[in-house]
């Protein structure tokens, strides 16, 4: 070869070259790169046909994955036996397919009539890390010359930018596939951990006649209030079990007590008020983030007047997501028949809630509470939350009217948290 005439093919497999390194890291297409490869290296030695083949050990087999000039070879298949993928490992040089006298010429000749269709002259291992990736296939050059050493380095260039591509979109597939699972576990961790809550906010339930699926309801509820705050993440989990256990110390009180009809005495009081004290101390032995749960659950009798129970803590003393289960717990109580009274109509309990906002209840959890079942009375939500308790008896447009004018009412009393739904 003249000195000019190979500087300039060495020039053109250079550019080739780069043009593959950039396309490789460029694109996210796998089979695109594939392709591209193939077809950047027989351009730039005008070889007229040729196959990339990929390598898997499980089954042990190479599959033709990419072709040129050769129809139907994409998806074929080759077998290979454990010694065939030793010998391939370490070979440096391509295999000449005709006249193999080691270990390979048993795959050549296996593989006699593949091999032909495919018109294979020479084939190159493509290695990465040590490990087998695939094999190149090539027919004979158009100007049926021999391939000179300098393509057989540039091949080889080529092989080892494929096979590192190939081995990093394995690896990454194989990651992708590790996240999902890790996905799916934790998915499946979190639906064990919301059911075992919920099944302990069942058995608590259990203690008293008049509340079944109390606590269920007492954690939809604040789920719901919080969201429309803004809440969401972890936090938002939080609140949702806070609601499911904050009457978990009641499993300490005597039965009597918490079903009895009659008004209570000052130390049937004090017992039944000590449930709150005895459900923080039950749940903050359980680690960290239980920490905030159990404290929620001790504060959701507290109110913002700082006339609750059991430390008189006043406004924003008292955890914001306390003061929504307290909410969503009121809302229940009234909204069920009890012991001692049968339950309240939807605009007996409004308007204590409008009495005891800033009393009992924070602004900002009434108004959120206010938006949310405006929106379901409305049909402006396909949400169903209070409706099921609240049914349907209840004069739609007077209700309408009450919370929106609440909701006016609220509006500018510090805002601290945005709607989500604004
Ligand atoms: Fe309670």
């Amino acid at each position: 070869m003249k000195p000019d005439l190979s500087r300039r093919r060495m020039l053109h497999n250079f550019t080739a070259l780069t043009e593959l390194a950039a396309e490789i890291s460029s694109t996210h297409n796998f089979e695109e790169v594939t392709r591209a490869s193939l077809h950047t290296l027989l351009g730039a030695l005008a070889i007229p046909r040729g196959a990339i083949a990929r390598y898997t050990a499980k089954p042990r087999q190479l599959k033709i994955v990419a072709a040129k000039g050769l129809a139907g070879a994409v998806g074929q298949r080759i077998a290979l036996d454990r010694e065939e993928v030793e010998l391939l490992t370490r070979r440096v040089t391509p295999l000449a397919i005709q006249g193999e006298s080691d270990g390979l010429a048993d795959f050549a000749e296996r593989n006699r009539e593949l091999l032909k269709r495919l018109r294979v002259h020479i084939s190159v291992p493509m290695i990465a890390r040590g490990e087998f990736i695939g094999l190149i296939f090539l027919s004979e050059k158009f100007t049926r010359e021999e391939y000179s050493e300098e393509d057989i380095e540039f091949v080889g260039a080529i092989s080892r930018s494929i096979a590192i591509a190939f081995y990093n979109h394995r690896l990454l597939v194989s990651l992708k596939r590790k996240a999902e699972e890790n996905r799916r576990l934790y998915g499946e961790m979190r639906q064990i951990y919301r059911d075992t809550v919920r099944a302990f906010g069942a058995a608590i339930d259990l203690k008293d006649t008049y509340t079944s699926g109390h606590s269920d309801r007492v954690a939809r509820y604040a789920e719901a209030i919080a969201k429309e705050m803004g809440i969401t993440g972890q936090e938002l989990d939080h609140i949702g079990v806070a609601g499911y256990l904050h009457d978990i110390g009641k499993i300490t009180v005597d039965r009597a007590i918490i079903n009895n009809p009659r008004p209570l005495t000052e130390k049937e009081f004090g017992e039944l008020n000590r449930h709150v004290t005895t459900g923080f101390e039950i749940l903050s032995n359980i680690r960290h983030p239980w920490d905030e749960i159990a404290y929620m659950t001790k504060c959701h009798h507290e109110k913002v007047d700082g006339t609750g129970y059991p430390q008189g803590l006043r406004g924003n003393e008292i955890p914001l997501g306390a003061k929504i289960v307290t909410l969503a717990d009121s809302f229940d109580a009234m909204m069920t028949d009890r012991p001692y009274r049968s339950r309240l109509t939807l605009e007996q309990t409004l308007s204590d809630f409008r009495l005891q906002t800033g009393k009992q209840f924070d602004e900002d959890v009434v108004a959120a509470f206010c938006r949310l079942l405006l929106r379901e009375i409305k049909g402006a939500t396909r949400d169903r939350v209070f409706i099921p308790m609240i049914g349907l008896k209840f004069d739609r447009v007077a209700i309408a009217a009450t919370l929106d004018s609440m909701i006016a009412e609220l509006a500018g009393t510090s805002p601290q948290y945005r709607s989500a739904a604004s």
